[in-house]
């Protein structure tokens, strides 16, 4: 039976290389995450959505997959996995998959074949063209830089690849392809998992030829696929990493009646603070006002018709508290501020490890200190156009994906009491944000995620209630209403390190207090980051 259990959870991603290490190798394992159920349970979460832990040969830290089905023996093994699942299970928290189903390596033994011998199987589980004039077939570029088209002599033909050339695209034209990829989904639901993140789904039903890379005209039939022969027979979750979904777009995903996805990950938020029609790396100040028209734009479009996913961090981003908070004088109080926005939205939380202590990002001086396959190519490819070193650089401290990926902060010893080895990637400075630090203070950020989580069980308003944005004239002042039966519940972030005015009189009607993160008095004054949620009369 269906439960929509998800509805009302809490989903915790964990990125494993960088959780706990626990046989002193500077890479964490499964063995590091089961050691912190007893965490991760208190914290109240409902579920961990796991980054990819099969084998790889790691160009993509694991978002290169040369085996479904075997575990990368950085991690453990597949006991480890499942008395992960098991012992998770004890403390009602399910286990969600990373699901990297868009590409492989090229390290899979299915590529390996199709590239060693064109007549194989398995040559048609990837995207081939031939070249009649030694240019690829077309020009469109991979996601992290350079020709999407990567030629292979011996074969007279191009293998298209949406990421690096490590990580070749499946042909999800290819029924045998399809049957191979839901045959390895219900092995891993047999174990017992809570569901899937699918990782760049959007991208599944391309048409290279036409120059159509995401939301391709098959892509919503090839889900309905998957979801019949695999999870829609079960009661799981299921999101899909969709960075080209507008509203409309995740309504066919998420809307019920489908039988696509539970819900996706949309990220129309996350790009407010680049110029439009660039890259990433191309800043902007982040304007509040935009941000609060983005989320009740999704908002509204998706109540009824579809699920959102509510998050500010993932592995692939920078810190929310050092991007769109202050992670100097008001780390806590802005970092409160984020969450107590975020968490009475309609939709499914994602908490992204050490977002909840308020880890912060981790600077770098020079290129050599930077892992991420990302960063590293758009380095190259900015120094060959004309960039200073200076620029690039800074733009990666403000979004390289390492910024989320330093290890786990979990007391303030050495490294962090995430090894005793030296990290894989180093550890920042731990003196102050640590969990063993957090845990003794009843007012840390970890608190206050820990009461959203569970407001988020208690108050249906919160999840089946209506939404009305709040109009608080020209300032960052960002306000909203939430209605269902009785329960009227409103929420005011001051999103600045300014004092400001809201001057809707509501200070009058307050029923009761669900959070503040100050300790004074609610008035018409909001000190900088100053943030409450209350129940009106
Ligand atoms: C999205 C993942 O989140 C990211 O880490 C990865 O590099 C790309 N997809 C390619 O799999």
């Amino acid at each position: 039976m269906k439960t929509n259990w998800w509805k009302k959870a809490t989903i915790y991603q964990i990125y494993p290389r960088s959780f706990q290490d626990t046989n002193d190798d500077g890479i964490g394992d499964l063995q590091g995450i089961i050691q912190h159920l007893d965490y991760l349970e208190f914290l109240g979460i409902d579920a961990v959505w796991l980054s990819p832990i099969y084998q790889s040969p790691n160009e993509d830290n694991g978002y290169d997959i040369s085996d479904y089905q075997v575990i990368n023996p950085e991690y453990g093994t597949m006991n480890d996995v499942e008395t992960l699942i098991k012992k998770a299970k004890k403390r009602n928290i399910r286990i969600i998959m990373d699901l990297v189903v868009n590409h492989t390596s090229s390290e899979h033994p299915w590529f390996q074949s199709a590239v060693h011998d064109p007549k194989s199987e398995f040559h048609n589980f990837y995207i081939w063209r031939k070249s009649y004039d030694e240019k690829p077939p077309n020009d469109l570029q991979s996601n992290f830089g350079g020709s999407a088209w990567t030629y292979v002599p011996d074969l007279g033909e191009y293998y298209f690849h949406l990421h690096a050339k490590e990580q070749p695209d499946l042909n999800w034209e290819n029924p045998s392809m399809r049957q191979e990829i839901y045959r390895m989904m219900n092995f891993w639901i047999e174990k017992g998992v809570g569901g899937f993140r699918l990782d760049v789904i959007d991208l599944i039903g391309k048409e290279p030829d036409q120059s159509i890379t995401k939301n391709g005209p098959k892509l919503h039939e090839l889900l309905q696929e998957m979801n019949r022969c695999t999870f829609g027979n079960y009661d799981l979750v299921t999101v899909g990493e969709t960075w080209g979904a507008t509203p409309e777009i995740a309504q066919l995903y998420s809307n019920e009646s489908r039988d696509e996805l539970s819900m996706v990950f949309q990220f129309e938020h996350i790009n407010l603070d680049k110029q439009v029609g660039k890259r990433k790396w191309d800043l902007k100040e982040l304007d509040p006002k935009e941000l609060h028209q983005v989320f009740s734009k999704w908002q509204t479009e998706l109540a009824d018709k579809g699920w959102n996913s509510l998050f500010w961090n993932n592995h692939d981003l920078p810190r929310i508290i050092s991007r769109w908070g202050n992670d100097q004088e008001y780390r806590v109080l802005s970092g409160k501020m984020l969450a107590i926005y975020l968490y009475f939205l309609q939709g499914t939380p994602y908490l992204y490890q050490g977002e909840e202590i308020g880890m912060i990002n981790y600077p770098v001086e020079s290129i050599d200190e930077v892992n991420d396959i990302e960063s590293r190519r758009m380095y190259d490819e900015r120094i060959n156009s004309g960039y200073t070193k200076e620029e690039i650089i800074a733009s990666i401290n403000v979004k390289g994906r390492d910024n989320g990926r330093h290890p786990m902060h979990w007391d303030d010893s050495k490294q962090a009491g995430f090894t005793t080895s030296i990290p894989w990637l180093p550890v920042g400075d731990s003196s102050e944000i640590n969990v063993a630090t957090a845990l003794e203070d009843q007012t840390s950020l970890f608190y206050t995620y820990k009461k959203l989580i569970q407001f988020r069980k208690k108050f249906p308003v919160i999840t089946e209630g209506s939404f009305e944005s709040i109009s608080t004239g020209d300032t960052a002042i960002l306000a909203y209403i939430r209605r269902y039966k009785e329960e009227t519940l409103l929420v005011v972030v001051n999103f600045s390190n300014e004092s400001d005015h809201f001057l809707l009189d509501s200070t009058q009607q307050i029923k009761e207090i669900l959070i503040h993160n100050y300790e004074k008095e609610i008035s018409q004054t909001l000190l900088p980051y100053e943030s409450y949620a209350v129940l009106l009369k």
